[in-house]
């Protein structure tokens, strides 16, 4: 359940009317709602509550600072995977004890800057990186706690470029060399390793691949005891998927259920990394009609909103329900439409062969589940402004993220000596 609802005729989202945001703010903007990141972070925390457990929230699904203090003063830490998104979290108020540092390529400088902020919770995920943190943490004379990812060589059943637990993923070290990585962990001055990290992809939504992962870590779990590891700490990872369209994915309880089952039993202190599950559907992008344009094929609603505001339609063929911010009359017939935008690029589509009412220039529409993975993964491509950010909390609103300039974005340019006005010299 989210709060975008109708009201007296028009879209909503919590108290405030989408048609007026837009005019304050134009379009296209994306919009989040305070209730429903709130409803969703304690529907999880429920779904975990007998569990020793906490939730670092994977910041990658939406790191704008205003979600993450929302979700900060809820209680969640972060999952991060760049220095940058560390410097976020931070920066949100979120404790560098309640931090997690994943991720398949840090630096020695990202290790060096987390290691000196206190975020000494690190998934590392080769051998050549437990080397460099070793040595990033002797250096400051810290110790990291580790936890190895390992890549349980199962198969989420989810789209192909969200797959992550697969033998010929980059991620993780695979099973079967993790002993061995553990005893040269072990064996390096500056690593605490206590733990043991899986995620075996995004939007899984059936529970079996989780299953067979967890089981394989549990048992993981009982070798490493055996070698001699004391393993206090598992990092469950994210994935848990929610519903675009009409996929059906397991409650937080079930997922929650299942989890006890495999490894509830094995004394350790749980995290969980859920993104899209929190913030997917908390947010939406507000577009307006540009054109509607009648071929002999098909028919185009042109809108402001494109592929370089959301990716996900042409990156993953996704499918994000659309409703007209003005709620459609009952009776009307609906027409078959692509929903496009003004990009030069056949693949720029929000969506193809959509029933939608008949629309018109001006008219407002909403994409729904655009709060994960939507202004984060946003471009200037074309030149286009990267859409603001609005957050919603009741009746009011506030702009999370300001639009881009193009003066934001030439500002970052520059001429070459030899191009500068005036200069003859080439
Ligand atoms: N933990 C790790 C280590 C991850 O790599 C991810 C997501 C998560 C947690 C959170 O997964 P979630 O609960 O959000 O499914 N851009 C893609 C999704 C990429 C997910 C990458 N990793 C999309 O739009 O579908």
């Amino acid at each position: 359940m989210d709060h975008f609802q109708y009201r007296n005729g028009e879209l909503h989202a919590e108290g405030v009317a989408l048609g007026a945001l837009a005019e304050a703010v134009g379009t296209p903007f994306f919009c989040y709602s305070t209730a429903t990141l709130a409803r969703h972070y304690k529907v999880f925390e429920d779904a975990i509550a007998g569990l020793n457990a906490g939730i670092c929230y994977a910041i990658k699904a939406n790191s704008n600072i205003a979600v993450l203090a929302t979700l900060g003063r809820l209680g969640a830490g972060a999952d991060v995977v760049s220095g940058g998104e560390m410097v976020r979290a931070l920066e949100a108020g979120i404790a560098p004890d309640k931090i997690v540092f994943s991720g398949v390529g840090k630096t020695r400088d990202e290790l060096d800057r987390a290691l000196a902020a206190g975020v000494t919770h690190i998934n590392v995920e080769s051998y050549p990186e437990l080397d460099i943190l070793s040595a990033a943490s002797q250096a400051t004379g810290q110790t990291a706690d580790v936890a190895i990812r390992v890549n349980p060589d199962v198969d989420a059943k989810t789209h192909e470029k969200i797959s992550t637990g697969r033998k010929e993923d980059k991620f993780g070290i695979d099973l079967a060399l993790a002993r061995d990585a553990y005893r040269h962990a072990a064996e390096l001055p500056g690593l605490n390793v206590c733990g043991v990290a899986m995620h075996i992809g995004s939007q899984l939504t059936d529970l079996t691949p989780y299953r067979e992962a967890y089981t394989r870590m549990a048992e993981m779990v009982g070798v490493l005891r055996a070698d001699g590891h004391e393993i206090t700490h598992l990092d469950m990872g994210g994935g848990l998927g929610i519903t675009y369209g009409d996929e059906v994915a397991p409650t937080p309880a079930e997922y929650g259920t299942m989890v006890a089952e495999t490894v509830g039993n094995l004394g350790c202190r749980l995290t969980f990394e859920p993104g899209r599950m929190i913030a997917g559907n908390a947010g939406i992008l507000v577009t307006r009609v540009i054109f509607v344009k009648q071929g002999t094929a098909k028919r185009f609603c042109i809108v402001d909103g494109a592929m370089n505001d959301l990716i996900r339609p042409t990156l993953y063929s996704a499918h994000h329900e659309i409703v007209p911010v003005t709620e459609q009359q009952s009776g009307v017939d609906l027409l078959e439409m692509d929903v496009v935008g003004p990009i030069c690029e056949t693949g720029d589509y929000i969506a193809k062969d959509r029933a939608l009412p008949p629309l018109d220039s001006g008219d407002l529409l909403a994409v729904r589940t655009a709060g994960a993975y939507g202004a984060v993964m946003a471009s200037t491509y074309n030149t286009r402004p990267l859409a603001p950010e609005i957050l919603v909390d009741g009746d009011d609103y506030a702009v999370i993220r300001r639009r881009f300039t193009v003066q934001d974005m030439l500002a970052l340019e520059s001429l070459p000596p030899w191009l500068e006005s005036g200069s003859t010299t080439r």
